[in-house]
């Protein structure tokens, strides 16, 4: 056994030579610290304090802790606890809330070592950590806030919780409440709510479920290698068409990335726990197959199942935004080649949403080898040919380089302009209809402009060409860290019209902006040098 002090109260554990997040969640129950990416470390979801020091508790073993005191965000000093889940609140620093215990530990640690931290030092602590939904602005506000010497504008009262999650489901597009529990990482997650005593199910190594007692013995069993960082290159897998075109474009295979590896559970005859307690995961899990899976195992067990994906297992086996490779002509007529593989979802779609926006561009799919693709992501198809078109609109009028304003307007009317500084800042106006709550729809319109100037600078996971994912761990993927994240204001803009979305434009309008004033590389990412990701000091 290993015995320790877990949020003030004695624990013991049995030592099966595990990590400490296993001894948490599995055999405490303790599930405040989450589980973005075991074993690799990278997330910093599962970070918890020992003997008052951050530590990513899915790469800290038990037995390290042996003797010592572990504070998760349940055991945080209540008053400065409170503080950082209302300046969270006050500023929509949590959307999923995935990401947000983890990063409340690391806060609480920095609270504890200086008086002000300052806006460098929690940019540099979130080093540590992933957030894929809010773009990092609003969490750097927080907790610029809460750890300050400025008092936090108790804005959280003002508002409603109903109008918040109307805006956020608007946006999400998926219900998402963002309210004090899902900071405190109840936000209802899959893995969460399971009964302690539900066998555990597990991608083996030939992808079939592996189902044991316990996630432990589900993962000895599965004899699965988890991923790591490769050096392979980026590819772009398909070619522009031959012919005289005033614009081109080649993108990658791109990760949706969502914090929460997907997961579920079910009981014989039950419904399955959603993949989706808390947000869309930008289309990613809209056909995950973890909930049918679970039905299926508890049926076939007669006992209610988990079904856990590895970080690993979801990057190779979860859906891409397909790879594009376009040729334009002046008048805006073209071919925009899309990836399609063995398991490609919503081709259709994706043809008409190109279609609906540039009845010129004739999508013509290429058979290649690779991982699913889907045109669940994020409006995959509108974006990709909106983006060419406005750019080719920009050119025309003899416009371009930083600064350029570019104006969309998504498919449900919202309307974005955003432009691109030569810096890398970002402004964005959005009108998206009825506000209904400002700290939610700017907090969603961050998270866009967070993940379109990733899109342009410095996504994509390296696929090689019979189809293999290389790039199997969440830091390989790309993402803007919050050092790299240019400054971006968000205007919104007042209006008594019916609510719509508005971040899809501000995705879309970011990413042909940033596009722009980086001088139109042919291929996306246009900065990435392998393993360092743009900053925005070094943004064309
Ligand atoms: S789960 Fe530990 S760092 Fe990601
Ligand atoms: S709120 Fe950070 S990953 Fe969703």
């Amino acid at each position: 056994m290993i015995t320790f002090e877990l949020d003030g109260t004695e624990v013991s554990v049995t030592d099966d030579s595990g990590s400490l997040l296993d001894a948490l969640r599995e055999q405490l129950g303790c599930r405040s610290p989450k589980d973005g990416c075991s074993p690799q470390g990278q997330c910093g979801c599962c970070t918890v304090l020992v003997d008052g020091a951050p530590r990513v508790s899915c790469v800290t073993p038990a037995r390290r802790v042996a003797g010592r005191s572990v504070t998760t965000v349940d055991g945080l000093d209540p008053a400065l606890r409170d503080r950082l889940v209302e300046a969270f609140v006050d500023n929509g620093a949590s959307q999923c809330g995935f990401c947000t215990p983890g990063i409340l530990v690391r806060l609480a640690a920095l609270a504890d070592r200086r008086g002000d931290p300052g806006e460098t030092a929690v940019r540099s602590a979130l080093l540590a950590h992933l957030c894929r939904c809010t773009g990092w602005h609003s969490i750097v506000e927080a907790a610029c806030s809460a750890l300050g010497s400025a008092p936090v504008p108790a804005r959280a009262s003002a508002r409603d919780p109903l109008l918040a999650a109307w805006r956020a489901a608007l946006e999400g597009p998926a219900f998402q409440s963002s309210g004090p529990p899902t900071v405190l990482g109840r936000g209802g997650f899959a893995d969460d709510t399971a009964p302690p005593d539900a066998l555990v199910a597990v991608p083996g190594s030939d992808g079939s479920p592996v189902v044991a007692p316990t996630l432990a013995e589900a993962r000895a069993r599965s004899a699965k290698v988890q991923g790591r960082n490769s050096t392979v290159a980026l590819r772009h897998p398909l070619a522009v068409p031959e012919g005289e075109w005033a614009l081109t474009l080649r993108t990658t295979w791109v990760e949706p990335a969502y914090l929460e590896p997907d997961a579920s559970w079910c009981g014989p005859g039950g419904r399955p726990a959603s993949a989706l307690a808390n947000g869309g995961a930008f289309g990613g899990k809209r056909r995950s197959a973890v909930g049918p899976l679970a039905r299926r195992l508890a049926d076939e067990h007669g006992r209610a199942v988990r079904v856990l994906f590895s970080r690993e297992h979801a990057v190779r086996h979860g859906p891409k935004r397909p790879p594009i490779a376009a040729g334009v002509r002046a008048d805006g007529s073209g071919v925009l080649r899309v990836a399609r593989t063995e398991q490609t979802f919503g081709l259709d779609v994706f043809r008409a949403r190109v279609a609906a926006v540039a009845p010129g561009l004739v999508v013509e799919p290429v058979d290649v080898a690779g991982p699913p693709v889907s045109s669940d992501l994020r409006g995959a198809g509108w974006v990709e040919a909106t983006v060419l078109l406005a750019v080719l609109g920009a050119r025309a009028e003899g416009r371009g380089g930083p600064d350029t304003p570019i104006e969309v307007t998504g498919p449900s009317g919202g309307r974005a302009r955003a432009r691109v500084a030569a810096d890398g800042a970002v402004r964005v106006e959005v009108f998206a209809g009825e506000i209904l709550d400002a700290v939610t729809l700017r907090s969603y319109c961050l998270g866009a402009v967070h993940q379109a100037l990733g899109w342009v600078w410095s996504e994509g996971i390296a696929v090689d060409e019979a189809g293999e994912v290389h790039d199997l761990t969440i830091r390989s993927f790309g993402i803007l860290a919050a050092r790299d994240t240019p400054s971006v204001e968000v205007a919104m803009q007042a209006s008594d019209k019916w609510p719509v979305n508005g971040s899809d434009a501000v995705f879309a309008a970011t990413a042909a902006a940033a596009w722009l004033a980086g001088g139109l590389g042919q291929d996306w990412p246009t900065q990435r040098g392998r393993r360092s990701p743009p900053s925005a000091r070094s943004a064309p």
